[in-house]
């Protein structure tokens, strides 16, 4: 079975709990489910090229304290991650202005620098807008794992 590691930077746990809800959506796909709460480089070159990220923002536009070192090893090391692809799932909130998503929007600059491809569209949250995180999330992995035909045939 294909192996799909989501990983997780969080302040509050909201982008972990994203990460436990649509795991079971994968799995129903075929996928064997890893989550990563303390990210490393490993995780991108690792068994599976298909990666998942929900990540929250904290600070004024920053990463999640978890999610700092991961970050640090992305721009030390600039591995090249060409065979990578992956989704992305941004938490913020809007009332934070110019910096709304920002973790999740120079998350997705940087990969997109180490030439991983994103397959579909970045999904952003707002807190703002959206009280529980998950309703938005588990449709958009739905239709996510159906529009880029990530279904496993059995
Ligand atoms: C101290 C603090 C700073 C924040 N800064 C930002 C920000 O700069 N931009 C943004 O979009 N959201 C910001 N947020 C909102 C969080 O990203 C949002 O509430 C998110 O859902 C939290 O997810 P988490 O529980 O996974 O950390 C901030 C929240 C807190 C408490």
């Amino acid at each position: 079975m294909p192996t799909l590691t989501i990983l997780v930077g969080t302040m509050y746990g909201g982008a972990l709990d994203v990460a436990e809800q649509v795991k079971p959506l994968f799995e129903k796909a075929g996928y064997t489910v890893a989550i990563s709460e303390q990210p490393t480089i490993e995780d991108l070159t690792g068994a599976g090229d298909l990666v998942l990220f929900c990540v929250s923002t904290t600070g004024s536009g920053d990463f999640p304290g978890n999610f700092v070192p991961f970050v640090r090893s992305l721009k030390e090391q600039s591995p090249s991650l060409s065979k990578l692809r992956y989704g992305l799932i941004a938490l913020g909130d809007s009332s934070y202005g110019d910096t709304f998503c920002g973790a999740g929007r120079a998350l997705d600059e940087l990969l997109e620098e180490s030439g991983a491809t994103r397959l579909g569209d970045r999904l952003e949250i707002d807190a703002m807008e959206t009280f529980m995180a998950d309703d938005a999330a588990v449709p958009w992995v739905d239709d996510w794992i159906e529009t880029q035909q990530l279904m496993v045939a059995s």
